[in-house]
């Protein structure tokens, strides 16, 4: 049933920079990458990882500081950390190879089930299957399953590798879903599977799947505080990144507003007003910006203040 997928993918394949060698080091930075950024945003990112962090050895020797300024920008550092634990592990246990093994992927921190199919599908071609919000939207709407049901998604992804090369198999659900079986208006008239599609058949592909409801969105207010000192900056460590100091209140002592900025994370709205003042340095440190890991947010405040002259 899949054969037209797997030609289509062929045909139609993004020319991505993972998928010439298929090497398995690239493989796993880029799917870590993929896991919550799409393909568009990561690829700068991903590239200048690769050129700077060429293999396992150069990520397992380097340091925390500079993976997290390489990963500035992505969110969610835990995987940047995750990835330096996993590489050390790969050179301590493994030989300094990605081992291409399903229990010893599980075992480094940051590989899960879908990680560890993903690795050995996409570097190892071997027949595992992958199952992340692509995947689960293009098999439910191919067999018009309208509850979510995750054994029976990875029961068919489980079915669905073994119909062909495994890397092409799982590559082409993830590529389908992200380029014509989208969640807004996907383009069945488009679609290679569209003849076995149980949702277009019906009409119900824009019904599937379920959308899971949100949780509402929660807006909060703080204020940034800029304490420069000449080409410096008091900044505060937050689990290895650099931010400006925010308060849902403003400490004692004088600030002059110089503008504000908005930011969301997962369900939170933050409503930042950029101030200037001055700061007790305690529990935090005169940094130069240029030289640190900074999230978004932290690079939105640093843009109102530059903006400012
Ligand atoms: N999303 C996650 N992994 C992917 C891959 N290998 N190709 C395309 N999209 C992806």
């Amino acid at each position: 049933m899949l054969e037209p997928l797997i030609k289509w993918f062929e045909e139609n394949q993004r020319p991505l920079p993972w998928r010439t060698s298929y090497d398995p080091y690239q493989v796993w930075i880029s799917e870590v990458m993929l896991q919550q950024t799409q393909v568009e945003t990561a690829l700068p990112y991903y590239e200048r990882f690769i050129r700077q962090l060429p293999s396992i050895e150069a990520l397992a020797k380097a340091d925390e500081e500079r993976v997290l300024t390489l990963w500035a920008g992505l969110g969610y550092y835990r995987r940047a950390k995750n990835l330096i634990a996993a590489a050390r592990q790969i050179v301590a246990k493994h030989g300094g190879k990605i081992p291409a093994d399903y229990e010893a992927l599980l075992g480094l921190p940051g590989i899960g089930q879908y990680m560890a199919g993903a690795i050995l599908s996409i570097a190892f071609n071997e027949p595992y299957p992958v199952v992340d919000g692509n995947v689960r939207r293009v098999l439910s709407r191919l067999y018009g399953w309208t509850e979510d049901n995750p054994k029976a998604l990875w029961d068919a992804a489980a079915c669905a590798v073994r119909e062909g090369e495994p890397r092409l198999v799982n590559q082409a659900l993830m590529e389908l879903g992200a380029k014509v079986c989208s969640f807004r208006s996907p383009r069945c008239l488009l679609c290679p599977l569209q003849i076995s599609c149980a949702a277009f058949k019906t009409g119900m592909q824009e019904k599937i799947p379920l959308v899971k409801k949100r949780p509402a969105t929660v807006q909060v207010h703080l204020f940034a505080v800029i304490h420069r000192r000449g080409t410096r900056f008091l900044m505060k460590s937050v689990d290895g990144m650099w931010e400006f100091p925010m308060y849902p209140e403003l400490p004692s002592g004088s600030f002059k507003k110089i503008g504000e900025c908005h930011h969301t994370i997962t369900h939170h709205r933050l409503d930042v007003s950029v101030v200037e003042g001055r700061l007790s340095p305690e529990q935090l440190a005169w940094k130069q910006i240029d030289a640190i890991p900074i999230s978004s947010l932290t690079r939105k405040i640093w843009k109102v203040k530059s903006a400012q002259k």
